[in-house]
């Protein structure tokens, strides 16, 4: 990979990476689209990558439809493909990891520990590897893009990291590799996250709101759920990822939820 891309520089193109863990769906495709946009090459990684998941997770039985993930690249005009084997990203004795101390312990931080050391780790070796001048990653995951933005930014890396906005189901269900998961009944359930976060986002517009207002619209509307298990629901500065105290600035209202074994995570942006 790196000899493919030293190549390519030293022709003097630009390399735009999409690293995933496959399973691609058109969240990741837009991700695709948007790199070929802006680069002359365009790389898309797919690792499922052990260390970010814990021990009662889902690593065994996430999605690995690798067949389909080729042909969806081939079609996407993807220029580089790249499969790493665990055993050469973690080779045996591996003992260094990289901690993006504070905002790794927020949100779903504290509900997943270890997870984003983990991402942190792999999205470092990976950009070591490519070497790209631009990363792509989508918003969904706003803690992850929040925290590789603070990383890249705390170790000087040469890269300029891209956040891309969500992409969504006609009813607002954001797309997820672990939609799969869900039963019809399930799904069905699964977009009122979404529309509790927009409930919130509707009352914070109106004049004289506060943070609790917003709060508790969402709790309303998620609680309204069956069989819902709330993670948490909260206002937060898009930075520091800490609780706003008032509505004041860019904000975003951010939620997990679990519904059967899934877990589901979203985010929506606010401006007060
Ligand atoms: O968002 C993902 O798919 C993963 O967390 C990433 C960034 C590819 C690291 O494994």
């Amino acid at each position: 990979m790196a000899r493919v891309v030293q190549l390519w520089k030293r022709q003097g193109q630009s390399i735009g990476f999409v690293p995933t863990m496959g399973a691609l769906h058109a969240g990741h495709l837009s991700l695709i689209q948007k790199a070929r946009r802006e680069n002359q090459r365009v790389v898309v990684s797919i690792f499922v990558n052990p260390t970010q998941f814990g021990p009662k997770e889902d690593f065994r039985k996430y999605p690995r439809p690798w067949q389909r993930d080729q042909k969806l690249c081939q079609k996407a005009l993807v220029h580089a493909l790249y499969r790493p084997h665990a055993k050469h990203m973690y080779p045996q004795g591996f003992l260094t990891f990289v901690e993006v101390s504070r905002l790794s312990n927020k949100l779903c931080g504290q509900f997943r520990p270890g997870h984003f050391r983990g991402v942190a780790t792999i999205v470092l070796k990976l950009l070591e590897q490519v070497r790209p001048q631009r990363a792509y990653f989508g918003e969904k995951d706003f803690q992850q893009l929040v925290i590789i933005r603070c990383m890249v930014q705390d170790l000087n890396l040469p890269v300029t990291v891209i956040g891309c906005p969500t992409v969504r189901e006609a009813d607002g269900l954001a797309l997820s590799s672990r939609n799969v998961y869900l039963n019809p009944q399930q799904r069905s359930k699964a977009v009122h996250l979404y529309r509790g976060l927009k409930a919130g986002a509707l009352v914070a517009r109106k004049h004289g709101s506060k943070v609790t207002h917003v709060l508790s619209q969402m709790h309303k509307e998620v609680r309204k759920i069956p069989g819902v298990r709330m993670d948490y629901l909260k206002v937060v500065n898009p930075k520091t990822l800490e609780d706003a105290k008032h509505l004041q600035g860019p904000l975003r209202l951010v939620g997990a939820i679990r519904i059967g074994k899934t877990r589901l995570i979203d985010n929506v942006a606010i401006f007060c």
